[in-house]
């Protein structure tokens, strides 16, 4: 495999490149597909070896063009190249995995994906259109569906058997979900995908996860900005003073900074840009590390901030925050 950067191997004895692209940016702020297409074809040029996508983004099919381009180039292998897609909340009736799961291979157009990923604990009534979801018209929990995320588990894990699927994981479950699932499962979560920065730092789940052989994907580890779920006074994450005395004294940005803060913590991370000379500087960052007391200070940042996710469906009974 050429270029990728630094790998973790999860549970399920694959490799998983730490640094990927992420694809979108929230349910309101969608990039246009030509801008998707262009920005993998742009990081799989840059070295990345990793790319996050979702049902819901409405880009797979983008994403896995530009894969299939860099490939038809010679530029890649299919092999190469670590894709990650995710089961929307609307399907997680175990009849419906398997379909969800195949809609997405369809718009990839591969014969598998390298992660699977429960989107979120939380379960929607099959059908439902996402835009109702972001933008309700009625009662939000008019939405809601009772569906246990163990028995959605338990489909995934079928999709591993089927060869569907190399591995699955879950995104944005909370500790207890996580514990119930590990009592409850035949194949365990090889990732769990949250939002995490240094304002989010959630040392109990990144420590609960290290002891279980979970590995922790970060998202929206450069705050996210732009996301529509912002709130004027929320502190800006990459205007950071300690975070900006750190980059000075790295020769470095406080984007690389604030990403290379997740591959010290031996935690993957998945910024997202459209923007082509960032998106390589975002990868650049294999030739530093942080100190032990750049750490600390970044540690020190603490304030349980989440830029992303933390106020919808807050009376959903599977709500994780
Ligand atoms: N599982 C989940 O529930 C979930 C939730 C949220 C996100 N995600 C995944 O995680 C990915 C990343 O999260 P995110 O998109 O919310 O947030 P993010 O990566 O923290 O921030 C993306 C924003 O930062 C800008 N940016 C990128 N590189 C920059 C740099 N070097 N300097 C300054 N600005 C920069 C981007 O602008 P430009 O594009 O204009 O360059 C974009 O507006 C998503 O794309 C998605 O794949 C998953």
């Amino acid at each position: 495999m050429a270029a990728s950067g630094p790998t973790v191997v999860l549970s399920s004895g694959y490799k998983m490149p730490l640094l990927g692209l992420g694809t979108s940016q929230g349910a309101i702020v969608k990039p246009k597909p030509k801008e998707v297409l262009d920005s993998v074809k742009v990081a799989i040029d840059a070295g990345y070896r990793h790319i996050d996508t979702a049902w819901v983004y409405k880009n797979e099919k983008e994403v896995g063009q530009a894969i299939k381009e860099k490939i038809a180039e010679g530029k890649i292998k299919r092999e190469d190249v670590f894709v990650t897609t995710k089961l929307f909340l609307t399907f997680h009736r175990p009849e419906h995995v398997h379909e969800s799961m195949m809609q997405s291979l369809g718009s990839l157009g591969l014969d598998y994906v390298d992660l699977y990923l429960i989107h979120n604990p939380m379960c929607l009534k099959y059908g439902t259109n996402p835009s109702e979801i972001f933008q309700p018209i009625g009662k939000i929990e008019d939405l809601y569906d009772d569906v246990d995320y163990v028995d959605t588990w338990k489909a995934m894990e079928s999709l591993v058997d089927e060869g569907l699927a190399k591995s699955i994981g879950v995104s944005n479950f909370n500790r207890q979900q996580l514990e119930r699932l590990l009592q409850n499962c035949r194949i365990k979560p090889a990732v769990n995908q949250v939002e995490l920065h240094p304002y989010l730092a959630e040392q109990d789940l990144v420590d609960f996860s290290k002891d279980n052989g979970i590995h922790l994907t970060a998202y929206s580890p450069l705050g996210s900005p732009g996301h529509h779920s912002k709130r004027d006074a929320d502190p800006v994450l990459l205007e950071d003073p300690s975070v900006a005395a750190i980059a000075k004294k790295s020769g470095k940005s406080s984007a690389q900074v604030l990403l290379r803060y997740h591959l010290d913590r031996g935690v993957s991370v998945i910024p997202k840009s459209m923007t082509p000379n960032r998106i390589q500087a975002n990868f650049d960052i294999m030739d530093f590390s942080l100190s032990q007391e750049d750490l600390a200070t970044l540690g020190g940042l603490d304030r349980k901030l989440r830029y992303v996710g933390g106020s919808d469906f807050t009376t959903h009974k599977y709500f994780p925050y």
